[in-house]
């Protein structure tokens, strides 16, 4: 697909990225022109419809949170799946910290910003129940620098909740699969076993640790030799002198645990822990980083949520303003048209 193609009534603009499972482009709805979304496509390897699409149609919806991407729908369009999405601006994690290596590495303050608005959102799709009370236990299970979105007004987003599931879900089959990117997976999901939020945590660990270290974690080889290290619990020196020392080692090491009961034991337990150790920098701070990295991108725009953003509905009845200054306009031209051809009449 590319842009302007139409799929499920939104014309597609210009691509934003693309990914292993699609492409995102900006998107609008033609008779909604303000509006500024965007779509991710998903590749037609991607079988439409069906369990996966039911699972993350329903979990979408529940998903309302300041640090989680709002997603709108999820649909098929001819054979082709899509999932709409409240459009950011800013700059995925992996991005600014491609940026920032080889200049400086992030302020730890704000490393300990992001990695806390990160667990806020995790802890809130964690916590989820349905409407019974029953406890969801949905876990995202893809928590990477390039899921995690830096809006240029400093609020943190997590993006791509797709492969998320319900960790008690019965009818998922694809537990034993790995789906996540080596580099950031817990070594129980690595090794095809039960996760739930603590896997989550250890995503969020090594994110943290690169952050304020400035570099990868796993760098050594590919795939088959980090998730062999992983297994085998062979975890890299996490001390970095002058960075990570001390109190903020210590909580990366307890959350980097082989054992996901050695770990914390929430989202929100691990991000407290976080804050102790490295007092979070203001939202404005990382704004303020966001202006410095954005200086000359053509994505700095005013964010805006389609969601409040949508046109007023007019009173039924009241015509639209330019509408009436036509019909006044009209009017006055025929009165003048009248008034002349009496005058002319009258001589
Ligand atoms: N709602 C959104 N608003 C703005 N940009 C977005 C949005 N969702 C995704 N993007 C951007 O689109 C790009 C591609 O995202 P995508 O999720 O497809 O790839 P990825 O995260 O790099 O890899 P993966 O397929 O493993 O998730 C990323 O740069 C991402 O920041
Ligand atoms: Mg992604």
């Amino acid at each position: 697909m590319h842009s302007g193609e139409e799929i499920g009534g939104y014309v597609l603009g210009r691509e934003l990225g693309r990914g292993a499972s699609g492409f995102v482009y900006a998107a609008r709805r033609p008779e909604d022109e303000r509006n500024d979304f965007a779509i991710k496509v998903l590749h037609p390897v991607f079988e439409p419809g069906g369990r996966r699409r039911d699972r993350e149609a329903s979990i979408a919806p529940l998903l309302t949170h300041p640090n989680i991407v709002q997603t709108l729908q999820v649909g098929t369009s001819e054979g082709r799946e899509f999932i709409v999405m409240e459009r950011l601006r800013g700059l995925p994690l992996d991005r600014l910290l491609r940026r920032r290596i080889g200049r400086r590495r992030l302020r730890k303050k704000i490393a300990s910003r992001i990695a806390i608005d990160v667990l806020a959102g995790l802890e809130f799709a964690h916590q989820l129940r349905n409407k019974k009370g029953r406890a969801l236990r949905v876990v995202h299970r893809d928590v990477t620098p390039s899921n995690i979105f830096v809006c240029w007004d400093g609020r943190v987003k997590i993006l791509d909740f797709g492969i998320a599931k319900f960790s008690d879900d019965s009818l998922d089959t694809e537990s034993g699969i790995v789906q996540g990117k080596f580099a950031y997976i817990a070594p129980e999901q690595g090794a095809g076993a039960t996760v739930d939020a603590r896997s989550d945590l250890w995503s969020v660990a090594v994110t943290f640790w690169e952050m304020l270290a400035g570099r990868r974690l796993f760098v050594d080889g590919n795939d088959v030799t980090t998730l062999r290290a992983l297994i085998s619990g062979q975890i890299p020196e996490l001390k970095v002198p002058g960075r990570i020392e001390g109190r903020m080692l210590s909580v990366i090491e307890r959350a980097l645990s082989v054992a996901p009961e050695d770990r914390y034991a929430s989202a929100s337990r691990f991000a407290r822990a976080i804050a102790q150790a490295c007092p979070p920098a203001s939202k404005a701070d990382l704004a303020a980083l966001l202006r410095a990295r954005l200086g000359n991108d053509k994505d700095r725009k005013p964010w805006t949520n389609p969601l409040v953003e949508l046109e007023p509905i007019p009173a039924p009845n009241a015509s639209p303003p330019q509408l009436r200054t036509y019909l006044f306009v009209a009017v006055c031209a025929v009165a003048l048209l009248l008034l002349v051809a009496q005058r002319i009449v009258g001589q």
